[in-house]
């Protein structure tokens, strides 16, 4: 077995460890017990595993956890604040974007990233949030109370 030691930091939380150089960040992620991480599709189509490294969306199954050595890797678990939720993920639940969950987590921190970048744009049209979310699916809401949840949350101008 091939490892390499790793020094990165998790919502704010540094480790150092070795690290097989086979494992993908999702598969990381979920050994150290950030389960919002999902297992998906795991061929990069579904988002469901979507994380931000420094600050920006990847798919974490088909990225190597090698890669995370001395950046900064945010999950949704990380995005509590005071004991309270996000602003996304509290607008998610007001506009009743969940259904079965699975998807959520890599949504949240998609659209934590996407009102990130776009913070102090004037307008941003519903189809600009479809194309910033056409990396993840749901099969369960129909997207339109995603869409909306992206709105509110951009009305709070969170992050
Ligand atoms: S599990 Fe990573 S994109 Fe589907
Ligand atoms: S809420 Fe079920 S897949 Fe999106």
């Amino acid at each position: 077995m091939f490892t390499v030691e790793l020094t990165f930091s998790i919502n704010g939380k540094s480790y150092e460890m070795e690290v097989d150089v086979r494992k993908s960040l999702m598969e990381l992620l979920r050994e150290i017990g950030y389960t919002s991480v999902k297992h998906g599709c795991g061929v990069g189509e579904c988002g469901a595993c979507t994380v931000l490294v420094n600050d920006v969306p990847v798919d974490s199954c088909l990225y190597l956890a090698t890669w995370v050595n001395g950046a900064a890797v945010r999950t949704t678990e990380g995005e509590c604040r005071d004991g309270k939720l996000s602003p996304v993920q509290d607008a998610y639940v007001q506009e009743g974007a969940v259904q079965c969950g699975f998807c959520t987590p890599g949504l949240i921190m998609n659209t934590t990233a996407f009102l990130e970048k776009n913070r102090g744009k004037e307008e941003l049209s519903r189809e600009e949030i479809k194309k910033g979310h056409a990396g993840n699916l749901c099969r369960c809401t129909g997207y339109q109370t995603i869409i909306n949840a992206v709105e509110a949350a951009r009305k709070k101008d969170v992050c």
